[in-house]
């Protein structure tokens, strides 16, 4: 799909979209659209309500030629991720049928004076509904054909924000694009992702797009000392890869130094301590919080942000297999402290333990944050509509849920206090990874964590277990959201001087 810009209300298009937001201003566009299209605005308004999804289509002839308007309800003060989500499911379902020649105009829209904010969600929208996620089907289905490529989309605005709007249509493209590499990755099946497909991936992505990628294969993570990634592998065929990126703007001092950690689990059975069956079969995304990092260190650069940013991501499948590691067994870790694994479906955190303490004594950032499908427990207290925010700097949690309310992608925060620390006091070793208690599962996992930040005086840890994977028009079955890019991103802008949030 490309997208154009265009000034003024076109001739040529067959097709015009035009995305409205329930308020109370919206007569002036049913009387826009109705000195258009010759339908009493009163009919207009009587069926269309602006409802978010709501799709109305009005037909009509203009210079001898068969026409169409689409409208699209945003529902009440829609947000990036309510524009976002109109267009994509819009797209989605109507891909097989839309003509050839299709424009969306924001002149006849109630979007705000300037547009650019929803140009962006528009085309960052349309883009996501080209997503088809039967890649291993093989016959393509008319109802679900892969977008054509070449598909033009006009894009209709004022003249006076050009400039402003040319970078949102950037900005959303840039970004979908990314969206949907994740959403492959997340989606894939673990016998075609293992912990070397993740590491190929940041490779490609790095020279793509010029960010340095370092991939330290399982020699070199027994040379390191990453004891507990080498223990949570023990049990699987495929050895870890252990995956250092580092983007550094060109020609711009950074403004801060920001280090990411995410969980990259290719499947998580559970190990000794088996999963149930029953839904076992999501545990393939037990790396999206490893996704998060990549999508978004692959952005970053894509934008040019004036951060220098490391990711790291530790991966390793959780497998049972007569070496896998036992309830009870006691692990060393890249930290030094013992550990003794009282579940072995625990592992998340046993990994992100070696992860987080690598970025702390290698790289120094100013900034931690890692995020990891981490606890059944965030699911329980939050479902899938909030990810668990944790940190120990109110600042920075402060920063974070203000681009959490901004992109949509929820975020609410749970307490650190150390008495939840004690439940993880072990007799053998220096902690244990699981206290026997499953109350409060998402804190002492995020207790455990705190354990090997070294001190960090700036950590923010995302449990985004409820919310990596949801419901969508893609499938029946939950798939990938891709959470956790466009928030670190609207988060790491947020940081810019002259962009106040
Ligand atoms: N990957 C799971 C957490 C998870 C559960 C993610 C459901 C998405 C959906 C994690 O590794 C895990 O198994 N956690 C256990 C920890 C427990 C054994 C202390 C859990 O939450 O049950
Ligand atoms: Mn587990
Ligand atoms: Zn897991």
């Amino acid at each position: 799909m490309q997208f154009t810009l265009q000034y003024q209300a076109p001739v040529s298009a067959d097709a015009l979209l035009v995305p409205v937001a329930q308020q109370p201003e919206m007569d002036a566009v049913f009387s826009q659209i109705s000195e258009k299209t010759g339908i009493p605005a009163s009919l207009i308004s009587t069926d269309f309500k602006a409802e978010s999804k709501e799709v109305h289509t009005l037909y009509f002839t203009e210079n001898q030629q068969s026409k169409r308007i689409f409208l699209l309800g945003l529902g009440k003060k829609p947000r990036s991720i309510d524009i976002i989500n109109a267009f994509r499911s819009f797209v989605f379902k109507r891909k097989a049928g839309l003509p050839a020649n299709v424009a969306v105009s924001f002149l006849h829209s109630n979007a705000p004076e300037n547009p650019a904010g929803w140009v962006e969600a528009a085309v960052n929208g349309m883009l996501l509904g080209g997503y088809d996620i039967g890649l291993y089907k093989t016959e393509k289905k008319n109802g679900n054909p892969t977008p054509d490529a070449g598909a033009r989309i006009a894009i209709f605005v004022t003249k006076e924000h050009e400039s402003a709007v040319q970078a949102a249509i950037e900005k959303g493209k840039a970004t979908a694009g990314t969206q949907l590499e994740i959403f492959t990755l997340v989606n894939a099946p673990a016998n075609k992702k293992t912990p070397q497909t993740l590491a190929q991936w940041a490779q490609d992505s790095g020279k793509k797009y010029g960010y340095r990628v370092q991939v330290f294969e399982k020699k070199e993570i027994e040379k390191h000392g990453f004891h507990a990634l080498l223990a949570v592998n023990r049990g699987s065929e495929a050895p870890p890869t252990f995956i250092v990126m580092e983007y550094i703007p060109e020609g711009k001092k950074p403004l801060k130094k920001i280090g990411l950690v995410g969980k990259g689990v290719t499947f998580d059975t559970g190990g000794l301590s088996i999963k149930p069956s029953a839904n076992m079969h999501y545990m393939k995304t037990d790396m999206g919080g490893a996704a998060a990092v990549l999508g978004t260190m692959e952005l970053v650069a894509k934008l040019q942000l004036p951060f220098h940013v490391v990711g790291i991501v530790p991966a390793t499948e959780n497998s049972v297999d007569a070496k896998s590691i036992r309830p009870g067994d006691v692990i060393g870790s890249y930290n030094g402290k013992t550990i003794e694994v009282i579940d072995t479906d625990a592992e998340g955190r046993l990994i992100l333990a070696d992860g987080l303490t690598y970025i702390v004594r290698n790289f120094k950032p100013d900034i931690l944050i890692n995020l990891a499908t981490l606890t059944g427990s965030t699911i329980r207290a939050l479902g899938s509509y909030a990810g668990g925010l944790f940190s120990n700097n109110d600042e920075l949690a402060g920063q974070l849920l203000k681009a959490c309310e901004k992109t949509g992608e929820r975020l609410w925060q749970l307490p650190l206090w150390d008495d939840y620390a004690k439940e993880l006091k072990s007799d053998v070793a220096d902690i244990k990874n699981f206290s026997g208690n499953p109350s409060a599962g998402a804190i002492t996992a995020a207790k455990f964590l705190e354990a090997f930040i070294e001190k960090h005086p700036a950590w923010a840890h995302m449990d985004i277990a409820g919310v990596a994977v949801g419901d969508s028009e893609f499938s029946s079955q939950k798939s990938a959201t891709g959470f956790g890019i466009r928030l670190l991103v609207e988060y790491l802008e947020s940081l810019i001087p002259s962009n106040p949030a």
